[in-house]
Protein backbone atom coordinates (compact mmCIF):
# COMPACT_ATOMS: atom_id res chain seq x y z
CA UNK A 1 0.00 0.00 0.00
CA UNK A 2 1.25 3.43 -0.82
CA UNK A 3 1.64 5.47 1.83
CA UNK A 4 -1.05 7.92 0.67
CA UNK A 5 -3.85 4.83 0.52
CA UNK A 6 -3.91 4.63 4.53
CA UNK A 7 -6.57 6.82 5.11
CA UNK A 8 -8.42 4.14 6.82
CA UNK A 9 -8.19 5.89 10.57
CA UNK A 10 -9.11 8.41 8.89
CA UNK A 11 -12.82 7.13 7.98
CA UNK A 12 -13.11 4.71 10.87
CA UNK A 13 -11.92 7.50 13.45
CA UNK A 14 -13.75 10.53 11.45
CA UNK A 15 -16.64 11.97 12.97
CA UNK A 16 -17.46 15.51 12.41
CA UNK A 17 -19.20 16.14 15.82
CA UNK A 18 -22.82 15.68 14.59
CA UNK A 19 -24.83 12.61 13.28
CA UNK A 20 -23.92 12.55 9.61
CA UNK A 21 -26.16 9.63 8.83
CA UNK A 22 -29.36 11.01 10.33
CA UNK A 23 -28.09 14.34 8.93
CA UNK A 24 -28.23 12.84 5.64
CA UNK A 25 -31.24 10.93 5.47
CA UNK A 26 -33.62 13.58 6.96
CA UNK A 27 -32.34 16.24 5.33
CA UNK A 28 -30.53 15.11 2.51
CA UNK A 29 -32.27 12.56 0.75
CA UNK A 30 -31.15 12.23 -2.40
CA UNK A 31 -27.48 11.49 -1.12
CA UNK A 32 -28.27 8.17 -1.05
CA UNK A 33 -27.31 8.34 -4.90
CA UNK A 34 -25.65 11.46 -5.92
CA UNK A 35 -22.68 13.27 -4.51
CA UNK A 36 -22.96 16.73 -5.16
CA UNK A 37 -19.72 18.51 -4.29
CA UNK A 38 -21.20 21.91 -6.33
CA UNK A 39 -21.95 24.02 -3.62
CA UNK A 40 -19.60 26.87 -5.01
CA UNK A 41 -22.26 27.07 -7.32
CA UNK A 42 -25.70 26.45 -5.88
CA UNK A 43 -26.25 24.61 -1.88
CA UNK A 44 -29.27 22.25 -2.00
CA UNK A 45 -32.05 23.03 0.14
CA UNK A 46 -32.33 20.82 3.30
CA UNK A 47 -35.73 18.94 3.34
CA UNK A 48 -36.38 21.77 6.37
CA UNK A 49 -36.50 24.13 4.17
CA UNK A 50 -38.33 22.80 1.03
CA UNK A 51 -41.18 21.85 3.33
CA UNK A 52 -41.60 26.06 4.48
CA UNK A 53 -41.18 27.23 1.80
CA UNK A 54 -44.18 24.50 0.39
CA UNK A 55 -46.14 25.41 3.35
CA UNK A 56 -45.49 29.06 2.56
CA UNK A 57 -46.55 28.86 -1.20
CA UNK A 58 -49.84 26.74 0.16
CA UNK A 59 -50.83 29.73 2.66
CA UNK A 60 -49.38 32.07 -0.83
CA UNK A 61 -52.17 31.25 -2.80
CA UNK A 62 -54.57 31.87 -0.25
CA UNK A 63 -52.90 35.57 0.74
CA UNK A 64 -55.33 36.07 3.88
CA UNK A 65 -53.95 33.40 5.16
CA UNK A 66 -50.31 35.14 5.97
CA UNK A 67 -51.05 38.43 7.80
CA UNK A 68 -48.53 41.30 7.40
CA UNK A 69 -47.38 40.80 10.83
CA UNK A 70 -45.98 37.59 10.08
CA UNK A 71 -44.30 38.69 7.02
CA UNK A 72 -42.70 41.55 9.03
CA UNK A 73 -41.87 38.97 11.49
CA UNK A 74 -40.38 36.69 8.87
CA UNK A 75 -38.15 39.12 7.33
CA UNK A 76 -36.99 40.55 11.33
CA UNK A 77 -35.91 36.85 12.00
CA UNK A 78 -34.04 36.87 8.79
CA UNK A 79 -31.82 39.81 10.24
CA UNK A 80 -31.70 38.04 13.36
CA UNK A 81 -29.91 35.35 12.04
CA UNK A 82 -27.74 37.00 9.56
CA UNK A 83 -26.22 38.99 12.44
CA UNK A 84 -25.86 36.12 14.52
CA UNK A 85 -24.15 34.13 11.64
CA UNK A 86 -21.65 36.93 11.54
CA UNK A 87 -21.64 38.15 15.16
CA UNK A 88 -23.44 41.55 13.80
CA UNK A 89 -26.78 43.07 15.05
CA UNK A 90 -30.00 43.28 13.30
CA UNK A 91 -30.13 46.95 12.73
CA UNK A 92 -26.73 46.53 10.60
CA UNK A 93 -28.35 43.93 8.65
CA UNK A 94 -30.54 44.93 5.30
CA UNK A 95 -31.98 42.00 3.30
CA UNK A 96 -31.16 41.84 -0.33
CA UNK A 97 -31.92 39.11 -3.30
CA UNK A 98 -28.47 38.81 -4.19
CA UNK A 99 -24.83 39.68 -3.39
CA UNK A 100 -24.68 41.78 -6.10
CA UNK A 101 -27.12 44.22 -4.47
CA UNK A 102 -24.77 44.32 -1.82
CA UNK A 103 -21.80 44.81 -3.64
CA UNK A 104 -23.70 47.61 -5.78
CA UNK A 105 -24.91 49.48 -2.71
CA UNK A 106 -21.55 49.67 -1.71
CA UNK A 107 -20.46 51.24 -5.10
CA UNK A 108 -23.36 53.42 -5.20
CA UNK A 109 -23.22 54.57 -1.77
CA UNK A 110 -19.86 55.22 -0.09
CA UNK A 111 -18.34 58.68 -0.07
CA UNK A 112 -16.29 58.77 -3.67
CA UNK A 113 -15.07 61.21 -5.14
CA UNK A 114 -13.09 61.64 -8.88
CA UNK A 115 -9.27 60.49 -8.76
CA UNK A 116 -10.22 57.89 -6.63
CA UNK A 117 -9.75 54.48 -7.05
CA UNK A 118 -11.55 51.03 -5.52
CA UNK A 119 -8.87 48.33 -5.32
CA UNK A 120 -9.67 45.13 -6.07
CA UNK A 121 -7.71 41.89 -6.82
CA UNK A 122 -7.87 40.52 -10.64
CA UNK A 123 -9.75 37.48 -11.45
CA UNK A 124 -12.54 38.02 -8.63
CA UNK A 125 -15.69 37.42 -9.84
CA UNK A 126 -17.78 39.44 -11.89
CA UNK A 127 -20.08 40.61 -9.55
CA UNK A 128 -17.64 42.49 -7.24
CA UNK A 129 -16.10 43.83 -10.32
CA UNK A 130 -18.39 45.47 -12.25
CA UNK A 131 -20.59 47.31 -9.81
CA UNK A 132 -17.21 49.24 -9.27
CA UNK A 133 -16.08 49.23 -13.00
CA UNK A 134 -19.11 51.65 -13.47
CA UNK A 135 -17.78 54.01 -11.44
CA UNK A 136 -15.74 55.61 -14.30
CA UNK A 137 -18.66 57.49 -14.39
CA UNK A 138 -18.09 59.64 -11.64
CA UNK A 139 -14.35 59.71 -12.26
CA UNK A 140 -13.39 56.80 -10.07
CA UNK A 141 -10.89 54.22 -11.05
CA UNK A 142 -11.09 49.86 -10.48
CA UNK A 143 -7.55 48.86 -10.48
CA UNK A 144 -7.11 45.03 -10.50
CA UNK A 145 -3.95 44.01 -8.93
CA UNK A 146 -2.01 41.15 -10.22
CA UNK A 147 -3.04 37.81 -8.87
CA UNK A 148 0.29 35.88 -7.44
CA UNK A 149 1.81 33.14 -9.70
CA UNK A 150 -0.40 30.68 -7.87
CA UNK A 151 -3.39 32.95 -9.14
CA UNK A 152 -4.57 34.17 -5.66
CA UNK A 153 -4.92 37.66 -4.25
CA UNK A 154 -1.33 39.14 -3.56
CA UNK A 155 -2.38 40.44 0.00
CA UNK A 156 1.12 41.38 0.60
CA UNK A 157 0.76 43.94 -2.82
CA UNK A 158 -2.66 44.69 -1.85
CA UNK A 159 -1.58 45.84 1.39
CA UNK A 160 0.89 48.48 0.00
CA UNK A 161 -1.19 49.84 -2.40
CA UNK A 162 -3.14 50.86 0.84
CA UNK A 163 -0.01 53.02 1.43
CA UNK A 164 -1.53 55.54 -2.02
CA UNK A 165 -4.15 57.79 -0.59
CA UNK A 166 -5.45 57.45 -3.56
CA UNK A 167 -7.18 54.52 -2.67
CA UNK A 168 -10.26 54.77 -0.54
CA UNK A 169 -11.83 51.25 -1.03
CA UNK A 170 -10.60 47.96 -1.23
CA UNK A 171 -13.05 45.21 -2.61
CA UNK A 172 -12.30 41.59 -1.68
CA UNK A 173 -13.77 37.89 -1.40
CA UNK A 174 -13.68 36.20 1.27
CA UNK A 175 -12.88 33.33 -0.57
CA UNK A 176 -12.45 32.91 -4.33
CA UNK A 177 -14.56 31.09 -6.66
CA UNK A 178 -12.31 29.75 -8.91
CA UNK A 179 -9.38 28.36 -6.27
CA UNK A 180 -10.74 28.62 -2.60
CA UNK A 181 -8.11 31.33 -1.07
CA UNK A 182 -9.10 32.52 1.95
CA UNK A 183 -7.87 36.43 2.51
CA UNK A 184 -6.46 36.72 6.17
CA UNK A 185 -9.39 38.94 7.06
CA UNK A 186 -7.49 39.83 10.09
CA UNK A 187 -5.02 41.46 8.40
CA UNK A 188 -7.22 43.36 5.65
CA UNK A 189 -9.29 44.62 8.26
CA UNK A 190 -6.41 45.66 10.53
CA UNK A 191 -4.39 47.42 8.06
CA UNK A 192 -7.72 49.29 6.48
CA UNK A 193 -8.73 50.62 9.85
CA UNK A 194 -5.06 51.99 9.76
CA UNK A 195 -4.90 53.30 6.44
CA UNK A 196 -9.26 54.50 6.82
CA UNK A 197 -9.42 52.72 3.61
CA UNK A 198 -13.24 51.00 3.13
CA UNK A 199 -13.19 46.84 3.39
CA UNK A 200 -15.76 45.93 1.54
CA UNK A 201 -16.29 41.85 1.56
CA UNK A 202 -17.58 39.32 -1.03
CA UNK A 203 -18.87 36.52 1.64
CA UNK A 204 -20.40 34.59 -0.85
CA UNK A 205 -18.04 32.02 -1.57
CA UNK A 206 -17.46 31.75 2.60
CA UNK A 207 -20.40 32.02 4.99
CA UNK A 208 -21.62 29.33 5.99
CA UNK A 209 -18.53 27.07 5.86
CA UNK A 210 -16.38 29.47 7.50
CA UNK A 211 -16.85 31.54 10.66
CA UNK A 212 -16.39 35.37 10.25
CA UNK A 213 -17.07 37.87 13.81
CA UNK A 214 -17.21 40.75 12.33
CA UNK A 215 -16.33 42.25 16.21
CA UNK A 216 -13.46 40.62 16.01
CA UNK A 217 -12.22 41.69 12.42
CA UNK A 218 -14.12 44.56 11.45
CA UNK A 219 -15.42 45.36 7.88
CA UNK A 220 -17.54 48.22 6.63
CA UNK A 221 -19.92 46.41 4.06
CA UNK A 222 -20.02 42.41 3.34
CA UNK A 223 -22.68 41.16 0.70
CA UNK A 224 -23.51 37.89 0.48
CA UNK A 225 -26.52 36.17 -1.23
CA UNK A 226 -27.74 33.06 0.25
CA UNK A 227 -27.90 31.08 -2.38
CA UNK A 228 -24.53 28.85 -1.98
CA UNK A 229 -22.98 27.72 1.30
CA UNK A 230 -25.91 28.98 2.99
CA UNK A 231 -28.35 25.99 1.29
CA UNK A 232 -31.11 28.73 1.07
CA UNK A 233 -33.21 29.93 -1.66
CA UNK A 234 -32.44 31.76 -4.81
CA UNK A 235 -33.38 35.62 -4.02
CA UNK A 236 -32.38 35.22 -0.46
CA UNK A 237 -29.51 37.14 1.24
CA UNK A 238 -28.38 40.29 2.99
CA UNK A 239 -25.97 43.25 2.91
CA UNK A 240 -24.18 43.64 6.22
CA UNK A 241 -23.16 47.60 6.81
CA UNK A 242 -21.15 48.36 10.19
CA UNK A 243 -23.52 50.52 12.78
CA UNK A 244 -21.50 53.66 12.65
CA UNK A 245 -21.87 53.83 8.51
CA UNK A 246 -25.36 53.26 8.74
CA UNK A 247 -26.39 56.41 9.26
CA UNK A 248 -23.66 58.29 7.19
CA UNK A 249 -25.17 56.34 3.69
CA UNK A 250 -27.73 57.25 1.46
CA UNK A 251 -29.08 54.42 -0.72
CA UNK A 252 -29.18 55.50 -4.49
CA UNK A 253 -32.11 53.84 -5.11
CA UNK A 254 -34.74 53.33 -2.25
CA UNK A 255 -37.60 51.53 -1.36
CA UNK A 256 -40.87 52.80 0.07
CA UNK A 257 -40.04 50.64 3.61
CA UNK A 258 -36.54 52.81 3.87
CA UNK A 259 -38.31 55.61 5.74
CA UNK A 260 -39.66 56.37 8.86
CA UNK A 261 -43.42 55.66 9.56
CA UNK A 262 -44.08 53.61 6.75
CA UNK A 263 -45.19 51.10 9.07
CA UNK A 264 -48.25 52.56 9.81
CA UNK A 265 -50.11 51.26 6.95
CA UNK A 266 -53.14 53.76 7.79
CA UNK A 267 -50.84 56.89 7.60
CA UNK A 268 -48.99 55.82 4.10
CA UNK A 269 -49.35 59.24 2.23
CA UNK A 270 -48.13 61.28 5.19
CA UNK A 271 -44.42 61.09 3.74
CA UNK A 272 -41.47 61.29 5.68
CA UNK A 273 -38.22 62.21 3.81
CA UNK A 274 -36.51 60.75 6.81
CA UNK A 275 -34.34 57.19 6.23
CA UNK A 276 -34.36 54.71 8.66
CA UNK A 277 -31.60 54.66 11.48
CA UNK A 278 -30.65 51.09 11.04
CA UNK A 279 -30.00 49.10 7.85
CA UNK A 280 -33.37 48.78 6.57
CA UNK A 281 -32.67 52.37 4.99
CA UNK A 282 -31.17 49.83 2.28
CA UNK A 283 -34.11 47.74 1.67
CA UNK A 284 -35.76 47.33 -0.84
CA UNK A 285 -39.45 46.21 0.34
CA UNK A 286 -41.24 44.12 -1.05
CA UNK A 287 -38.92 41.29 -0.54
CA UNK A 288 -39.30 37.65 -1.38
CA UNK A 289 -41.00 36.88 1.76
CA UNK A 290 -40.96 33.13 1.08
CA UNK A 291 -37.24 32.37 0.60
CA UNK A 292 -36.47 34.79 3.39
CA UNK A 293 -39.02 31.81 5.25
CA UNK A 294 -36.64 29.34 3.78
CA UNK A 295 -33.40 30.84 4.63
CA UNK A 296 -34.75 31.07 8.18
CA UNK A 297 -34.73 27.14 8.21
CA UNK A 298 -31.54 26.54 6.55
CA UNK A 299 -29.64 29.19 8.52
CA UNK A 300 -31.54 27.46 11.48
CA UNK A 301 -29.40 24.08 10.22
CA UNK A 302 -26.48 25.62 10.22
CA UNK A 303 -26.12 27.61 13.04
CA UNK A 304 -27.42 24.79 15.10
CA UNK A 305 -24.53 22.34 13.63
CA UNK A 306 -22.18 25.05 14.36
CA UNK A 307 -20.04 26.78 11.46
CA UNK A 308 -16.73 26.02 12.95
CA UNK A 309 -17.47 22.38 13.28
CA UNK A 310 -18.61 22.56 9.21
CA UNK A 311 -15.21 24.08 8.71
CA UNK A 312 -13.28 21.34 10.47
CA UNK A 313 -15.58 18.62 8.75
CA UNK A 314 -14.65 19.94 5.01
CA UNK A 315 -10.86 19.59 6.43
CA UNK A 316 -11.39 16.22 7.05
CA UNK A 317 -13.32 15.78 3.52
CA UNK A 318 -10.52 17.05 1.42
CA UNK A 319 -7.79 14.58 2.80
CA UNK A 320 -8.77 11.94 0.52
CA UNK A 321 -8.26 13.77 -2.39
CA UNK A 322 -5.00 15.50 -1.21
CA UNK A 323 -3.50 12.38 -0.94
CA UNK A 324 -4.44 11.36 -4.05
CA UNK A 325 -3.17 14.53 -5.76
CA UNK A 326 0.07 13.72 -3.49
CA UNK A 327 0.79 10.53 -4.55
CA UNK A 328 0.25 10.95 -8.43
CA UNK A 329 1.84 14.66 -8.81
CA UNK A 330 -1.36 16.16 -9.20
CA UNK A 331 -1.72 19.69 -9.19
CA UNK A 332 -3.71 21.20 -6.57
CA UNK A 333 -4.82 24.39 -7.11
CA UNK A 334 -6.28 25.42 -4.05
CA UNK A 335 -4.13 26.88 -0.96
CA UNK A 336 -3.78 24.73 2.33
CA UNK A 337 -3.91 25.57 5.95
CA UNK A 338 -5.32 29.04 6.99
CA UNK A 339 -5.68 30.09 3.79
CA UNK A 340 -7.46 27.36 2.08
CA UNK A 341 -11.18 26.60 2.60
CA UNK A 342 -14.08 23.83 1.94
CA UNK A 343 -13.39 24.77 -1.79
CA UNK A 344 -10.94 22.05 -3.14
CA UNK A 345 -9.61 22.40 -6.96
CA UNK A 346 -7.37 20.01 -8.47
CA UNK A 347 -5.51 20.15 -12.37
CA UNK A 348 -5.34 16.63 -13.23
CA UNK A 349 -3.62 16.23 -16.81
CA UNK A 350 -6.40 15.60 -18.89
CA UNK A 351 -8.93 17.61 -16.70
CA UNK A 352 -11.73 17.04 -19.22
CA UNK A 353 -11.96 13.32 -18.85
CA UNK A 354 -11.95 13.75 -15.53
CA UNK A 355 -14.90 15.65 -15.22
CA UNK A 356 -16.62 13.57 -17.34
CA UNK A 357 -15.99 10.30 -15.84
CA UNK A 358 -17.13 12.15 -12.53
CA UNK A 359 -20.27 13.21 -13.72
CA UNK A 360 -20.61 10.53 -15.48
CA UNK A 361 -20.85 9.14 -12.13
CA UNK A 362 -23.17 10.74 -10.67
CA UNK A 363 -20.44 13.24 -8.64
CA UNK A 364 -21.64 16.73 -8.98
CA UNK A 365 -18.83 19.06 -9.56
CA UNK A 366 -17.69 22.02 -11.64
CA UNK A 367 -15.27 23.25 -13.82
CA UNK A 368 -13.69 26.71 -13.14
CA UNK A 369 -10.54 28.19 -14.71
CA UNK A 370 -9.27 25.08 -15.97
CA UNK A 371 -9.37 22.70 -12.45
CA UNK A 372 -12.29 20.74 -11.35
CA UNK A 373 -13.70 22.32 -7.90
CA UNK A 374 -14.75 20.33 -5.76
CA UNK A 375 -17.11 22.18 -3.16
CA UNK A 376 -18.78 19.18 -0.34
CA UNK A 377 -20.65 20.94 3.27
CA UNK A 378 -21.88 19.47 6.14
CA UNK A 379 -23.99 16.39 4.28
CA UNK A 380 -20.52 14.62 2.33
CA UNK A 381 -19.14 12.07 3.87
CA UNK A 382 -15.17 10.54 3.66
CA UNK A 383 -16.89 7.82 2.04
CA UNK A 384 -18.08 10.03 -0.55
CA UNK A 385 -14.44 11.24 -0.86
CA UNK A 386 -12.61 8.17 -1.37
CA UNK A 387 -15.32 7.14 -3.81
CA UNK A 388 -14.16 10.60 -6.20
CA UNK A 389 -10.39 9.58 -5.70
CA UNK A 390 -11.29 6.51 -6.72
CA UNK A 391 -12.47 7.26 -9.85
CA UNK A 392 -10.28 10.06 -10.55
CA UNK A 393 -7.74 6.91 -10.11
CA UNK A 394 -4.84 6.81 -12.14
CA UNK A 395 -4.41 10.66 -13.84
C1 LIG B 1 -17.53 35.44 -5.30
C2 LIG B 1 -18.93 35.47 -5.85
N1 LIG B 1 -19.67 36.57 -5.72
C3 LIG B 1 -20.94 36.64 -6.16
C4 LIG B 1 -21.53 35.53 -6.77
C5 LIG B 1 -22.95 35.61 -7.21
O1 LIG B 1 -23.50 36.89 -7.12
P1 LIG B 1 -25.06 37.09 -6.99
O2 LIG B 1 -25.49 36.54 -5.65
O3 LIG B 1 -25.25 38.56 -7.10
O4 LIG B 1 -25.69 36.33 -8.14
C6 LIG B 1 -20.78 34.36 -6.96
C7 LIG B 1 -21.29 33.14 -7.63
O5 LIG B 1 -22.25 33.05 -8.35
C8 LIG B 1 -19.46 34.34 -6.46
O6 LIG B 1 -18.73 33.22 -6.58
Amino acid sequence: MEEGDSLSPLTSHFSPGYDLESLRRTEFPWTADTIYLNNASVGPLPERTRRVLDEFNRRRAAPFQLPDRELFATLAESRRLAAELIGAIPEEIALTINTGFGLSLAARSLPLQPGDIVLASDKEFPANVYPWMLLKDRGVTLELAPTTAEGWPDEAHLLDRLNDPRVKVLAVSLVQFSNGYTVDLARLSAATRASGTYLVIDAIQGLGQLPVDVTRTPVDILACGAQKWLLSPWGSGFVYVRRELVRELSPSVTGWMAFEGTEDFTRLTEYCDTLRGDARRFELITLPYQDFAGMNASLGLLLSVGIQRIAEHLQALHAPVLAWAARHQVHVVSPGGDRGSGILCVQPPDVGEAFRRLKAARVISSMREGAIRLSPHLYNSIEEMERVVAILGEP
